[in-house]
């Protein structure tokens, strides 16, 4: 059984020998639309109300008692401090009390293997498994991520200002859209032209994995500011959601597919939010076709925050003969790099 509540999801699933049989997940994003982000105090208090009634539901659709359970885990970090630590207190909580092991997990990590769970229900499929280079780009993080085999795994690059979902958020925010903007702004691009505007494609002609959108908004805003009102014309909207949507994508997908070709790796995969954006998966998929790379995208469901990603690492750690200290505490700023060590100590 495994618990997520790293941001403003709360998540609880059960994997059986690699099946996901239950993956329950309580959005929070409605309440923080108002706020135009996650508010960390609020975040906590949804965690604690709805854990429980999140785990109770995901124990009656596996069908199991909690004393069927083998071994707990839960997303030690990165995350927001309070909100790591609901999940983590309930899974050590049960783990206790049913004299089973603890594992925990760290979230990056877990978004690296969601692309191999696939299929109704979602089953991991690590008998497939090729060595990629994975993107994982949601609200918070941007990073490519060399997976040269199962939980062997080498940060290539990260976001040296905003996140790719940050950016879509935040130029969504300036063209009147509410938070979150993203799947907005995907849905306005589907019927806009994305060669109306030009816009900075940042830091996709350095030959090194880093990214930086933050130029990129800050573009938007003075095109904004040059053209006031564009914005509500319906049509221009589209259009500067296709163009700004376009910018985003070209970076990603080249980052993406430029370090796969420039590592010698054969199989590109991605996973978090914004990876649920079609021009982007339609674009990954043309483009990785045309380089002769293999593509996995996580679906959709389980691009964002999900703790099925989190179980079936933690499965595959267990079986291993992996645990965690019972007593161990949230790691809000775990970076990726330092896993290893940590799974070796
Ligand atoms: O992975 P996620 O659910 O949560 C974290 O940030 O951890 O990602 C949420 C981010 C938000 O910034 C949201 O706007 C973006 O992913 N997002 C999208 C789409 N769906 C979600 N961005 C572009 N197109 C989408 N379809
Ligand atoms: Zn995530």
């Amino acid at each position: 059984m495994a618990f997520e509540t790293s941001c403003d999801e709360t998540s609880v699933a059960v994997i059986r020998d690699g099946v996901v049989v239950a993956n329950g997940v309580a959005s929070q994003v409605r309440l923080h639309a108002e706020y135009g982000g996650v508010v960390p105090e609020l975040a906590t208090r949804e965690h604690l109300r709805n854990l429980p009634v999140v785990a109770a539901a995901a124990l009656e659709t596996a069908g199991l008692h909690p004393s069927d359970i083998d071994a707990v885990a839960a997303t030690l970090g990165p995350g927001l401090p309070q909100a790591l630590m609901i999940g983590l207190r309930s899974a050590q909580a049960l783990a206790f009390s049913l004299g089973r092991p603890f594992l925990g997990v760290h979230h990056h990590e877990a978004h690296l293997y969601s692309p191999w769970i696939a299929g109704e229900p979602p089953r991991a499929d690590f008998g497939a498994f090729e060595p990629n280079v994975s993107l994982i780009a949601s609200g918070g993080h941007t990073m490519l991520v060399h997976v040269e085999g199962e939980l062997r795994h080498r940060v290539l690059g990260a976001t040296l200002d905003d996140a790719a979902g940050e950016c879509f958020d935040k130029v969504a925010k300036l063209l009147g859209l509410s938070y979150p903007g993203g799947p907005l702004v995907d849905r306005l691009a589907a019927e806009g032209d994305p060669g109306a505007f030009e816009f900075p494609r940042p830091m996709l002609r350095d030959p090194g994995h880093d990214f930086s959108f933050s130029g990129l908004k800050t573009s938007v805003r003075y095109f904004l500011e040059r053209n006031p009102g564009i914005a509500s014309d319906p049509q221009r909207l589209r259009d500067l959601c296709a163009s700004v949507q376009s910018s985003i994508v070209d970076v990603l997908v080249g980052k993406l597919v430029g370090a796969a070709r420039a590592l010698g790796v054969r199989c590109v995969t991605a996973s978090g939010g914004v990876t649920c954006n079609r021009g982007f998966r339609s674009q990954l998929a043309r483009t990785a076709s045309l380089a002769g790379l293999a593509v996995r995208l996580a679906q959709p469901s389980l691009c964002t925050d999900n703790a099925a990603m989190v179980g079936v690492l933690a499965e595959r750690r267990f079986l291993r003969g992996c645990s965690t200290p019972i007593d161990e505490e949230i790691r809000p700023g775990w970076a990726l790099g330092e896993v290893q060590s940590h799974a070796a100590a």
